[in-house]
């Protein structure tokens, strides 16, 4: 199947859902307003990649929350492929350096934005194609 239905409307602020598709792991999570504040306080430069990584808006977009996010009203979300861009391992989510994601791996930290903040990991948390269908539901693919 090219792509999935996930009904998101047990998702509360706070929690997450992981979800196969494709063979790796999605990482869908409802964001707290903290989460949100701590990644948009980060400065640009600060990224050691600067680049959103979002298959659903332009592909030179920059890093900040807003497009690393659902978009616009629906900044909670975050949808991204849970395999760390290192080598792969599936990093442990509210945890690291950052209280976003942390590789336990090798150590690669990712902010509450799935950005990689400290470690060996080159890129962020790639962004995959979704859309929400309804309020809750999204299709991944
Ligand atoms: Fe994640 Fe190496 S695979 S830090």
């Amino acid at each position: 199947l090219a792509s999935i239905e996930v009904d998101v409307s047990g998702v509360e602020p706070g929690m997450s859902l992981t979800v196969k598709w494709r063979g790796k792991p999605v990482f869908i999570r409802n964001r707290t307003e903290q989460e949100i504040e701590a990644a948009n306080a980060v400065a640009l430069d600060e990224l050691k990649d600067p680049i959103a990584r979002n298959d659903n808006i332009d592909a030179s977009a920059e890093a900040t929350d807003l497009a690393r996010s659902a978009g616009e009203g629906k900044e909670n979300w975050i949808v991204m492929i849970g395999s760390c861009t290192h080598l792969g391992c599936v990093p442990l989510g509210q945890a690291g350096d950052f209280g976003g994601w942390f590789c336990p791996c090798h150590g690669s930290h990712y902010d509450t934005a799935g950005r990689i903040r400290k470690g060996p990991a080159p890129t962020n948390l790639p962004v995959p194609t979704f859309t929400f269908t309804s309020d809750t539901v999204i299709q991944i693919g």
